[in-house]
């Protein structure tokens, strides 16, 4: 469904040159649902504007459909839906006029617009509202709406950027929910962008990118498998830090932890130790924590970018 080969885009900023798209490449199959996972100026909005033929690539080119976005955008549009970062819904019209609207841009048929809307209205639990005007809606109504809208001439592909953020667990839980049911029903493909652990470790594949580059890509399980048997974590009273540290970087070599804190080191188990009780024995009698947990996307993020920081805000 979507092919990207060798995609950059630098911008001019204040007379500098930012590489925000480096060079990144990737394949997304028909109905896969894939996702694009990194912090903020990653690159992501950048690369989706480009598979939605806002903005041009400075070099690669992109495939959808197997029709290149440069040279035929038009085309390219009538397959596509897409739900911006920064809602784009007219306020002034009431949700059906939205709906309406939008059928109209894609030429379907007055039948057709009334059906669809109706379906996709009440599959957002808003046909109760479609009357109002949409600048009355919460938050949440109005990216239930935005949903609605972009699956309105049913694209073969839907590219979400940041769709859930600032909405309640509920109301995420919710649009997941309408996507869902919108790719069983005519094996719509997914791209979706998203700093959300929870949600790209939804997709089937997930890149992450980090600095306009992607680091890894692969199925949440086979990202997670990567970073070895678990991930210890270490409760260490704060004045015995420093012998724990010692004796870990004499005896296992590990110098990184993805988390660290006054009293605690997080890091992926070594790959000499033969099991969790014996690495136990070796470590100085002082620990007040020990655990082996499965690795999260969150501690593939960091083992690959060495960011301490979380990404899941
Ligand atoms: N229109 C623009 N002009 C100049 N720089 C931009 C523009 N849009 C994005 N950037 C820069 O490109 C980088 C990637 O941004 P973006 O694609 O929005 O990342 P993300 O969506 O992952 O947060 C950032 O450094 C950002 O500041
Ligand atoms: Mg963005």
């Amino acid at each position: 469904m979507i092919q990207v080969n060798e995609l950059k885009k630098e911008y001019i900023q204040k007379g500098q040159m930012i590489t925000a798209v480096n060079s990144i490449s990737f394949e997304v199959e028909k109905g896969e649902f894939f996702s694009l996972l990194g912090p903020n100026g990653a690159g992501k909005t950048t690369t989706i504007s480009i598979l939605s033929t806002i903005l041009s690539p400075t070099s690669g080119n992109v495939l959808i459909n197997k029709i290149n976005v440069e040279e035929d955008p038009h085309k390219i549009r009538q397959h596509i839906g897409v739900i911006f970062q920064d809602p784009s819904l007219d306020d002034r019209l009431s949700a059906q006029e939205n709906m309406d609207f939008h059928g109209r841009l894609y030429g379907m048929s007055p039948a057709d617009r009334l059906r669809r809307s109706e379906l996709l209205l009440k599959m957002v639990d808003l046909w109760d509202r479609k009357n109002s005007l949409v600048r009355t809606f919460s938050g949440g109504m109005k990216r239930r709406l935005e949903i609605a809208r972009g699956l309105m001439h049913r694209p073969l592909l839907l590219i979400l950027d940041e769709p859930t953020i600032g909405l309640d667990p509920k109301s995420r839980r919710d649009i997941w929910h309408y996507i869902h049911e919108a790719r069983k029903e005519w094996g719509m493909t997914i791209l979706l962008t998203t700093h959300y652990l929870e949600e790209a470790d939804g997709a089937d594949r997930v890149a992450i990118m980090n600095k306009g580059k992607i680091v890894a890509m692969d199925t949440p399980s086979k990202l997670k498998q990567s970073l070895g048997p678990g991930l210890v974590t270490l409760e260490i009273p704060p004045d015995k830090m420093d012998q724990v540290k010692n004796t870990l970087l004499t005896f296992y070599d590990v110098r990184h932890f993805s988390l660290e804190t006054e009293s605690t080191l997080k890091f992926p188990m070594p790959s000499s130790v033969s099991s969790p009780a014996v690495f136990l024995q070796s470590l100085p009698p002082v620990l007040t924590g020990f655990s082996v947990g499965t690795p999260t996307l969150d501690d593939v993020f960091i083992s690959l970018t060495g960011d301490q920081q979380s990404i899941n805000i």
